[in-house]
C-alpha cells in the first residue's frame, strides 16, 4: 500500500544553528509508527540536519535541484551533491520555484529524471493558481503539469514519485483547499495516473496536499481516500505545529 508521508518544507527559513535545532526537536518527538516524515531544508542545512537524525520514519530531503549533473553553474547544486549529504527526498516543481524561478515543465522534467536517477524520490509539485480555479481550468492545468512533468518515465520510475497537490491560491494564505476540494483533485490525480501506469501503480503513489495545512485542519483533510499526506510549509517551521499535523493521522 502506499506510504503516508508529512513533509516540512523549510523554505528559505532558519539560521544553520536554528535549523539544528528544530530537526534535534522533531526527531525527539517522531515515533516509528508508520507515518513517514520529511524535512526539506535549506541546503547549507542538509548535511548538518542529517547528522541529527536517529529514527527510522525521519528522512531529509532537498527543495530544488540543478537541471544539469555538473560543471560550470555558478550557484547550483546538483543531485549527486544532495545524494551525498544523506538526502533521500528532493521537492521538484514548486509552485514558489515555477512563478519566480521561470521553471517549465521541460525543466522539471530534466530535474525529475535527474533526480530519479541520482537515487533520490521526488517529491513533485503541482496545483493551480486562483484565476485558473476560478476559470475552472484547474483539472486541465494539473494534468498538463503532470503529464507534462512525469509521463514519459517508465512504469518503474514513475512508482518511485511521490506526487503533491498545492493549490498556489492556498500556499501561505492562510485558506486551505476544503477538503471536498483536496479530495476531488487527488481522486483526479489518481485516475490521471491510473491511467496512465495502471491501477496497482496508482494506488500505490502518494499524493500529498500542500497549502495552509495545520494542526487544525489536517485531521480532515488527511482523512480523505485519496489524500496521503501533507507538504506543510509555515507549520513545518515550529516543532508542536509540525509534529500536530504528523499526529494527524
Ligand atoms: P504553507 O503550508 O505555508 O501554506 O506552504 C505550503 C507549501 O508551499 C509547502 O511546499
Amino acid at each position: 500500500m502506499r506510504k503516508k508521508i508529512v513533509a516540512g518544507n523549510w523554505k528559505m527559513n532558519k539560521t544553520l544553528q536554528e535549523g539544528v535545532e528544530l530537526a534535534k526537536t522533531v526527531n525527539r518527538q517522531v515515533e516509528d509508527n508508520g507515518v513517514i516524515v520529511i524535512l526539506c531544508t535549506p541546503f547549507i542545512h542538509l548535511s548538518e540536519v542529517n547528522n541529527v537524525i536517529t529514527k527510522d520514519s525521519l528522512f531529509l530531503g532537498a527543495q530544488n535541484c540543478a537541471s544539469e549533473t555538473s560543471g560550470a553553474f555558478t550557484g547550483e547544486v546538483s543531485v549527486d551533491m544532495i545524494k551525498s549529504t544523506g538526502s533521500e527526498y528532493v521537492i521538484i516543481g514548486h509552485s514558489e520555484r515555477r512563478s519566480y524561478y521561470h521553471e517549465d515543465d521541460a525543466q522539471l522534467n530534466k530535474k525529475t529524471k535527474l533526480a530519479l536517477a541520482a537515487g533520490l524520490t521526488p517529491i513533485f509539485c503541482c496545483g493551480e493558481v486562483l484565476a485558473e480555479r476560478q476559470a475552472n481550468n484547474h483539472m486541465k492545468v494539473v494534468k498538463t503539469q503532470i503529464e507534462n512533468g512525469l509521463f514519459d518515465l517508465s512504469p518503474e520510475d514513475f512508482a518511485k514519485v511521490v506526487i503533491a497537490y498545492e493549490p498556489v491560491w492556498a500556499i501561505g494564505t492562510g485558506v486551505n483547499a476544503t477538503s471536498d476540494q483536496a479530495q476531488e483533485m487527488h481522486k483526479a490525480i489518481r485516475e490521471l495516473v491510473a491511467e496512465k501506469y495502471g491501477t496497482q501503480v496508482a494506488n500505490n503513489t502518494s499524493i500529498l496536499y500542500g497549502g495552509s495545512c495545520k494542526p487544525s485542519n489536517a485531521k480532515e483533510l488527511f482523512a480523505n481516500p485519496d489524500v496521503d499526506g501533507g507538504l506543510i510549509g509555515g507549520a513545518s517551521l515550529n516543532a508542536s505545529d509540525f509534529m500536530g499535523i504528523v499526529n494527524a493521522f
